[in-house]
């Protein structure tokens, strides 16, 4: 059957209409990318499902960087499928400044790609979109002082393409989260002129919030890949934030029938 279906979903065009059209389960779907952002939907279960399996009512799950607001949108109604399917309350959130990119702090910030007043939104026009998403508009570091999660962070996408951006927006770990918090990074890979590395951008902030702190990483989810019925770019921008001291750190969560070998 799967094989059936993983020769089906092949075929161009079929994947997105299945997006728009969601037929079978929410683990599934999840299963064959079959959502408007996949990256958002592995996420958001992922961690709906940690929390699932801790005796965790609800989560929150937050967008840094929500510009015109379409991965907003996408965010909250994905949360909406994966709360009601996974019976976890999830709370959605998105950062943004409100009037597009500040100014760039330094070379860091990648100001050969990026530059101020980039990605404007409309606010009005979002605001009346959004059904459960609650906005938080100014400067995120400046935001995350007051911010208070109602529940913990289970996944955030970064999406604020500065460096200095988001190493303000890693002030966010410091709020209740799971043991594991899923993130996605979208300025890593893409636009090819950026020549992304570990200097510049998100992954200069990734690398120094890692040598900066021992007992809490962000880490790529290794081979995830290869654990992928179809694998994709955002395969390679999913991390996990690791807080090594939480007190669900150690809590086993592997399904009953994972510990022992035919
Ligand atoms: C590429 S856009 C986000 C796109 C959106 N995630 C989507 O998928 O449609 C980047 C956004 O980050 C916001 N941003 C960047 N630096 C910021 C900061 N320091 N504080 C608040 N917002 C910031 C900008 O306002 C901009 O709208």
């Amino acid at each position: 059957m799967s094989r059936l279906i993983k020769r089906i979903v092949a075929i161009p065009g079929v994947r997105k209409l299945w997006a728009r059209f969601p037929i079978g389960s929410v683990e599934t779907r999840v299963r064959y990318d079959a959502w408007e952002r996949p990256h958002y939907a592995y996420g958001v279960y992922s961690a709906a499902d940690l929390a699932r399996r801790l005796n965790l009512p609800a989560i929150t799950v937050i967008e840094f960087g929500v510009a015109g607001g379409n991965g907003l949108l996408a965010l909250e109604r994905i949360a909406a499928h994966v709360g009601r399917d996974l019976g976890i309350d999830i709370s959605v959130f998105g950062f943004d400044s409100g009037e597009g990119m500040p100014s760039p702090a330094n070379y860091r910030d990648l100001p050969y790609v990026w530059n101020r007043g980039y990605y404007r939104m409309d606010r009005p026009a979002l605001e009346n979109k959004l059904t459960n998403a609650k906005l938080v508009i100014g400067d995120v570091t400046q935001m995350l002082q007051s911010f208070n999660a109602p529940h913990p962070i289970g996944f955030i996408a970064f999406d604020l393409d500065y460096y200095s951006s988001t190493k303000g927006a890693f002030r966010v770990f410091e709020l209740d989260h799971l043991p594991r918090t899923y993130c996605y990074f979208d300025d890593i890979i893409r636009p090819e002129i950026a020549c992304h590395n570990e200097y510049v951008g998100e992954l200069c902030a990734i690398r120094e919030f890692n040598c900066e702190h021992s007992d809490v990483k962000l880490c790529p989810i290794h081979g995830l890949r290869t654990m992928r019925l179809r694998p994709a770019g955002w395969n390679d921008q999913m991390y996990a934030f690791h807080d090594f001291l939480h007190p669900l750190y150690c809590v086993n969560v592997n399904r009953p029938e994972h510990n022992q070998l035919p």
